[in-house]
């Protein structure tokens, strides 16, 4: 949460009156259980939206829980209220008619559910389900669906549906989050036009602290956290889990009329107020270096820095101290024309660059694949230009670690086929890069030609 900066009247006394207005607010709608300090935090976090909630049209609501389902079990939503869509990677549920949750026990009380038999269905609602690992930090949600005969009562009513996900999983890694839970969020949601409430199940602050521009867009209520709710809370209608394409991406084909990758980078701009789409909007070549401090760290950043500033490029220096604020990173990449870094999870702000910027990822020895598939890929689909330099043996520090002819260096296949855990320790933990600045050169120049910035005088 911002400071508010002493010695400034306004920022004082607006506080006070948004206090007493949110305090009225949740003793009429809310009780007034909670401290007042939550409250103001509730508020703050949803400073744009409206505190009633405003429902769509009924018919308009049940278009898209059908859609949710992508062509699967929808005669079994039409005839039973319930169902799910289930693949590789995620299960999405959904009641299109009314459901009671109870937050204490994160069940979901499906009562309208019919012709179905009585069934305890257990859904992990995050879009990893094929990583144990990942699942180990994500709570069940059990829906229980057919002809309940006692749900609990509704301590409170809500007129918009409910969309139940975990933010446990991969926690404080950007490319886990924008993978399993943004890109998936706005898949799931985006349609309701902000006419819903999320139950954030194994609720991290930090996570929605750290995503609240893009939550407070995609919906006009504050975030419901059932571990400190603890009430039943009833829902016309409700979504358990998100969907999920693939890394980093959104598949066109998918759904007809659905989004793309480019609509969730409008999105993005949206959310986070960037101005620029398209590089051609800016003159002057930004380079930004992702500056890993640990791991996969550029031992001679300084010298590359060197060579970056002689090609003309104003190269800003991104630690993990900037990257933490991504409300003002996010901007900082915008501005962006060449995104430059070792192969991890900081590339993932490639999402934030304009259309026609470039993506140079330097790619260490065995990490072509995660390379590809994680950022690579994803980039060219987002409208980037995409470079890649992979580093030679001897750039790379695990040469001295383990001597020029270990097959850790001459084969690092027969290595990465004993699984990933060894890939981990040794390719992504162990490995830092001494760069040949001659060779990046011929790739920096490359990028510069493709922004179109490179100035003719020099
Ligand atoms: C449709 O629903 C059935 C029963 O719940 C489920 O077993 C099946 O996996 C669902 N189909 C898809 C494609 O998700
Ligand atoms: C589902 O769980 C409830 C309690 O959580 C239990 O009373 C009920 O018998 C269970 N139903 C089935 C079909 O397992
Ligand atoms: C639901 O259960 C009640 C009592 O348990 C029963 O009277 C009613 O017929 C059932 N309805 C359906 C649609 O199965
Ligand atoms: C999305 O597209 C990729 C690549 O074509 C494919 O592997 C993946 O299965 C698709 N995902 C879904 C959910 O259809
Ligand atoms: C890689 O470089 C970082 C930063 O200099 C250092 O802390 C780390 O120990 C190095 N890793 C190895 C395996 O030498
Ligand atoms: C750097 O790369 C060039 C090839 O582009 C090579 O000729 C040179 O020997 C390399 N320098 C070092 C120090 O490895």
């Amino acid at each position: 949460m911002e400071k508010v900066p002493a010695g400034s009247l306004v920022l004082r006394v607006t506080p006070l009156i948004c206090l007493l207005l949110v305090f009225l607010l949740y003793t009429v709608d809310f009780g007034s259980h909670e401290a007042l300090s939550d409250q103001w935090k509730k508020l703050r976090l949803n400073w744009a939206g409206s505190r009633t909630e405003d429902p769509i049209d009924p018919e308009q609501l049940h278009f898209l829980l059908k859609r949710l389902l992508e062509g699967k079990n929808q005669t079994q939503l039409e005839a039973t209220g319930f169902a799910c869509h289930s693949d590789f990677h995620t299960e999405v549920c959904v009641s299109n008619r009314p459901v009671r949750i109870d937050m204490a026990t994160m069940k979901v009380y499906a009562p309208f559910s019919q012709g179905l038999p009585p069934a305890n269905r257990t859904i992990s609602p995050y879009a990893r389900k094929d990583d144990k690992v990942a699942m180990d930090f994500v709570s069940p949600v059990q829906v229980l669906q057919g002809n309940i005969t006692f749900p609990p009562a509704c301590r409170y009513n809500h007129k918009v549906p409910a969309v139940v996900f975990s933010s446990g999983g991969f926690a404080e890694n950007i490319f886990h989050e924008f993978n399993e839970l943004m890109i998936p969020l706005f898949l799931t949601s985006r349609g309701f036009q902000a006419h819903l409430r999320f139950v954030v199940t194994d609720y991290r602050p930090s996570f929605v602290d750290k995503f609240n521009k893009i939550l407070s867009h995609l919906s006009s209520y504050e975030v419901i956290n059932p571990a400190a709710d603890g009430t039943v809370h009833c829902f016309p209608a409700a979504v358990v889990g998100l969907h999920y394409h693939d890394n980093l991406a959104v598949n066109t084909t998918d759904i007809p009329e659905g989004y793309s990758m480019l609509d969730f980078r409008q999105f993005l701009r949206e959310s986070f107020n960037l101005k620029i789409q398209y590089l051609s909007q800016t003159e002057k070549p930004v380079l930004i270096l992702i500056s890993r401090p640990k791991t996969r760290t550029f031992l001679n950043e300084d010298q590359m820095v060197t060579m970056m500033k002689e090609l003309g490029f104003r190269v800003v220096i991104a630690k993990p101290d900037m990257m933490a604020n991504l409300d003002k990173f996010a901007e900082v990449v915008n501005s962006g024309s060449v995104l430059v870094g070792a192969h991890g999870a900081g590339l993932t702000n490639e999402i934030f660059l304009p259309e026609g910027a470039v993506m140079v990822q330097v790619v260490g020895l065995a990490l072509e694949w995660p390379s590809t598939n994680y950022y690579g890929g994803p980039g060219t689909e987002m409208g980037l230009h995409y470079l890649e330099y992979k580093i030679e043996p001897e750039e790379s520090s695990l040469i001295s670690l383990y001597g020029r002819d270990h097959p850790v260096i001459t084969d690092p296949a027969s290595i990465a086929s004993q699984g990933y855990r060894v890939v981990r320790d040794v390719y992504l933990i162990k490995q830092n890069f001494t760069i040949n600045i001659s060779r990046f050169r011929n790739t920096l120049v490359k990028a510069l030609e493709l922004t179109g910035q490179s100035d003719p005088l020099v």
